[in-house]
């Protein structure tokens, strides 16, 4: 079983609390993370990386206030993709410098609160949004600070080994030969900085050779571009993707295998002189929150159909869509009986009247009962904020946190909002 949880006395336990406890209080079903995990995941990898490197935390995995705040707390950064994700960090306390608004599609509002807000840098996503951010710069006399987010040829084969986000024909980033003329009407232009570069190279990445590549394709593209207009980079945005495994007995990530690369990359760098001082980042979301959380149902029903056992719960993918996204069955185990010998082949499946909403397919349960707790684990990260809260018109899941011995819910039970009327004045 793939967790990052302990079990005492057939119960599991998140951070040293037993989950049904956190149930009962929170409501069924619910999501709970151990702060615990997420900073083992934090440490983890910033070990691995040199140490000229910072941890952007991508809040887009998780973006829980609170979750924000423990990796603040830890010294991370922050990467956004959204007005409310920006003001989220600066509620969090994450300081200017450290947060990157990455993402296409940004309005001109949006831009208007990264400028005024003297981000360390806007990740430019086309040339359009280029002259966009420079308007709103002038608008507003604030100097904005620019990094250009890149789509360079890195990769081709798209779905080996992860979800391959640059390269090719893209909606993401800006391909090279636009990049480098936008690079140099940057650097004349009064009212952007131009920071540097970003390369994403995809999410849920599990080959370290395909992160590799987008590392060395992003170094060699940045101080070949350095050298040659002559211009010093304080910026350099590696991306994130680190993926997690959500198999029963899929290997973790080669961490040392995916960082080793950048050892050598950011000591070459700094030879130049115009990477002296850069602040090289990494931007992770999956990896540092995803085994942190567990989503918990309880078993509403059970039963056979032409000699299938099916488990019904009161949770689904109005609340967990995420193993439906990736296709994978998440590690899924009865919470209140762990231990217990998993000798039954049962289908898992939600209220919802729709087919995928089943997700887990086939998995192992000991012969499970009404008024069982059901867990999805790794359900860190793109679990609450990437499902389809609305649909069928259920309450919103509970979010419980465990940190230090304590229990925190850190965002209530949710009823859905209906027949809400403004009448606009038009
Ligand atoms: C620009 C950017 N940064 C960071 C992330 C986080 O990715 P992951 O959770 O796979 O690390 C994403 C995810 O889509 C992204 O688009």
């Amino acid at each position: 079983m793939i967790s990052s949880f302990k079990a005492r006395k057939g119960i599991l336990l998140a951070g040293g609390a037993s989950v049904d406890r956190i149930v009962r209080a929170a409501g069924s079903p619910a999501y709970i993370y151990d702060a615990e995990v997420m900073r083992r995941q934090y440490r983890r990898l910033g070990k691995a990386l040199p140490k000229s490197f910072r941890l952007f935390y991508s809040i887009k995995a998780n973006p829980n206030l609170s979750v924000v705040k423990v990796f603040k707390k830890l010294g991370a950064g922050a990467e956004v993709a959204s007005a409310h994700e920006l003001m989220t960090v600066l509620k969090a306390g994450v300081s200017r410098g450290a947060i990157a608004y990455a993402g296409p599609g940004k309005t001109d509002a949006e831009i208007e609160l990264a400028v005024t807000s003297r981000i360390g840098a806007i990740n430019v996503e086309s040339a359009t949004e280029f002259e966009r951010i420079v308007a709103a710069a002038e608008r507003t006399r604030e100097k904005a600070n620019v990094a250009i987010r890149l789509n360079l040829d890195y990769y081709h084969d798209d779905g080996a080994g992860g979800h391959v986000m640059a390269g090719g024909a893209r909606k993401f980033g800006v391909d090279p030969d636009m990049a480098e003329k936008l690079a140099i009407r940057a650097v004349k232009e009064k009212w952007v900085r131009l920071v540097g570069f970003h390369l994403f190279p995809g999410t849920g990445i599990m080959n370290p050779q395909i992160l590799a590549g987008s590392y060395k394709a992003l170094a060699d593209y940045a101080l070949r571009l350095a050298e040659k207009h002559q211009t010093r980079i304080s910026y350099l945005n590696f991306g994130g993707g680190l993926g997690i495994p959500y198999k029963d007995g899929e290997p973790e990530l080669d961490i040392h295998a995916t960082t080793a690369v950048l050892k050598d990359t950011a000591k070459e760098l700094r030879r130049s002189k115009w990477f002296k001082e850069t602040m090289f980042v990494m931007e992770p979301g999956r990896y540092l929150v995803g085994p942190s959380g567990v989503y918990i149902s309880s078993v509403i029903d059970v039963k056979t159909s032409r000699g299938k056992t099916y488990v019904i719960t009161d949770g689904g993918i109005h609340h967990a869509l995420i193993p439906i996204v990736m296709n994978k069955s998440f590690p899924t185990a009865l919470v209140n009986r762990m231990g217990e010998k998993a000798d039954t082949v049962v289908r898992v499946g939600g209220p919802l009247c729709a087919t995928p909403d089943q997700f887990s397919r086939e998995v192992m349960l000991p012969a499970p009962k009404i008024g069982d707790l059901l867990g999805i684990f790794n359900s860190g990260a793109y679990g609450y904020s990437a499902s389809m809260l609305g649909f069928l018109s259920h309450t919103a899941p509970a979010e419980a946190l465990v940190d230090d011995g304590r229990v925190y819910i850190i965002r209530e039970r949710q009823a859905p909002v209906m027949g809400a009327k403004k009448r606009l004045k038009i």
